[in-house]
């Protein structure tokens, strides 16, 4: 086998968040969705072609992908070489800087990665807003890991076709804006019940997820505005308060699903102190316990020792926006 392409792609944290699709096949969501690519936890991606193999072969983390996990990589490689009109299989080997399903939307930057190196393997040559949508189909959160910075991904219009050609993120360009994002791991096992079954068990049976959709539109919109004026306070608060009502949604789906841990609890319980100590300080959380804290840069070695103090045993880490998903040239 040659060298191949190797992409290497950064996780996002959405602001305002992604919960509920309204296609599955399609991966299309049902709420825009906006993010920060982060600085820290690349994963990176090599695909070579193997025109002897007879199926695909999948690495990850050293070891041969089984289950769900492959089945979702093999899936997609399907569509790359449906894309480029070619039959060959190909060798995956892809490495996350931290352990896979731990609730650090490592599927985003993987499919972000996997989308890049994938298509270069395959002599794809397509526009960023094309790769965003072929990312979107591995995972919805990658279409936005495809961009650095600050990135919004459009749930898309209409049904079939019209909602895949609409449902892609485009960066949002803010180059002034960049606050500091504490990240608190205070579990890095695996998940109890992943993302995406949660979301459908959410979408199907919790009564609070229409009001919560419905309200994200109106957090998007105040947002937008917010970034614009570079204002983290107004920021935070939004960015808090949507992230609180998906777990919301998530309490009262039947039954109930719950990534928030009483380690969690102990780290807003910190949030909300330094507040009162005057430090603007933000919380948001995806599906794991782990929480992201935004803050001014100045602030964050403050930040992150009361996070550690409020919850003793968790680690911290401080990101900051990252790039966007890039082929590594050898
Ligand atoms: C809570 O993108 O991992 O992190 O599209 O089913 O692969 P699938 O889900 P995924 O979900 C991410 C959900 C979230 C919020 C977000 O990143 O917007």
């Amino acid at each position: 086998l040659g060298p191949g392409s190797t992409a290497v792609a950064h996780p996002n944290i959405a602001l305002i968040k992604y919960w509920g699709k309204r296609d599955e096949q399609l991966v299309i969501p049902y709420v825009d969705s906006l993010s920060m690519t982060l600085d820290v936890f690349p994963t990176h991606t090599t695909v070579r072609l193997d025109p002897e193999a007879q199926t695909d072969g999948v690495i990850l983390d050293g070891r041969p992908a089984e289950g769900e996990p492959r089945r979702r990589v093999v899936v997609f490689l399907d569509l790359v070489r449906e894309l480029a009109g070619r039959t060959e299989r190909a060798a995956v080997d892809t490495r996350n800087a931290v352990p896979t399903g731990a609730g650090l939307a490592s599927s985003a930057s993987g499919f972000a990665a996997l989308a890049v190196a994938a298509t270069a393997a395959y002599g794809l040559d397509l526009d960023p807003t094309a790769l965003s949508r072929l990312a979107r189909r591995g995972s919805a959160s990658a279409s936005r890991s495809i961009f650095g910075g600050f990135a919004l991904c459009h749930a898309g219009r209409g049904v079939g076709e019209a909602a895949d050609l609409s449902s892609y993120a485009e960066p949002v360009p803010l180059p002034d804006f960049d606050p500091a994002l504490v990240v608190a791991l205070v579990n890095a096992g695996p998940k109890a019940v992943s993302s995406r079954a949660a979301m459908r068990r959410t979408v199907e049976t919790s009564p609070l997820y229409q009001a919560w959709a419905t309200s994200s539109k109106g957090d998007l919109t105040d947002m937008r505005a917010a970034l614009l004026r570079g204002d983290l306070e107004a920021v935070g608060e939004i960015a808090e308060r949507n992230a609180l009502g998906m777990h919301a949604t998530m309490l009262a789906a039947r039954p109930a699903v719950r990534y928030l841990s009483p380690a969690t609890v102990a780290v807003l319980d910190g949030v909300l102190q330094l507040r009162k100590d005057g430090v603007a300080a933000y919380a948001t959380m995806d599906a794991g316990p782990n929480v992201k804290v935004l803050c001014h840069p100045e602030a964050a070695p403050r930040v992150a020792e009361t996070l550690l103090a409020a919850a003793p045993g968790c680690s911290v880490l401080t990101a900051r926006r990252g790039p966007g998903a890039r082929l590594r040239t050898a």
